[in-house]
């Protein structure tokens, strides 16, 4: 399948995962251009629903209250016409809200190696998990819990620290291939 029949064909919306500054915002802007899709930021979308930022949430709520206003934001977006979705490092991690990107959407991972995402978290101090130690140490052990629940991701795609355009196009090239599968297992259900 080429580009211009997964633009026509792409029923459902692209949700990237991945741990914090794996470029998931930066990254998922570029792809909505690239397809013609918009794209929408899971964590601004709550800030908004809970008219409250990020840090104050986890602050004046806890981080229970944070990832229940995160499923129902993902499970609301996942309902709405396709788009290019970027979640929190955490969302995916969370088993009701995995299931629902895994069944409506085709997720993708952003892969990223620890020094990476040191580098690209050190540019902003709104991350709360962060905040509560040495943020190598915390990134070191995130990345263990987390890195074998984001490979059940349908794509993994390595984001390295070149340009932001690779990795776009290597999505787009996965994404023709696993919107081929669909349509070709679409096809045999349909035959049945
Ligand atoms: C979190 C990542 C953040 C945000 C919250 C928790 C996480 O999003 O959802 O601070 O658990 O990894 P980004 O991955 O966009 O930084």
């Amino acid at each position: 399948m080429n580009e211009a029949d997964l633009k026509q064909k792409l029923d459902r919306s692209i949700v990237l995962v991945g741990m914090m500054g794996s470029g998931k915002s930066s990254i998922g802007r570029r792809l909505g251009r690239r397809l013609g899709m918009q794209f929408v930021d899971a964590d601004q979308e709550i800030e908004t629903a809970a008219g409250c930022a990020i840090p104050d949430i986890f602050r004046l709520y806890g981080e229970a209250a944070f990832r229940a206003g995160e499923r129902k934001v993902i499970d609301r977006l996942l309902g709405e016409p396709p788009r290019i979705l970027a979640t929190g490092g955490g969302a995916f991690m969370e088993e009701e809200t995995r299931a629902q990107i895994k069944s409506r959407s085709i997720s993708v991972w952003l892969r990223a190696n620890l020094d990476i995402l040191l580098e690209r978290v050190s540019r902003r101090d709104d991350r709360p998990l962060l905040q509560q130690g040495d943020p190598e140490a915390i990134l070191k052990r995130l990345i263990e819990e987390r890195y074998p629940t984001y490979e059940q991701a349908d794509i993994i795609v390595d984001s390295g620290d070149g340009p932001h355009e690779l990795v776009v196009e290597a999505i787009v090239e996965r994404l023709c291939k696993q919107v081929e599968n669909i349509q070709g297992s679409q096809e045999i259900e349909a035959s049945r």
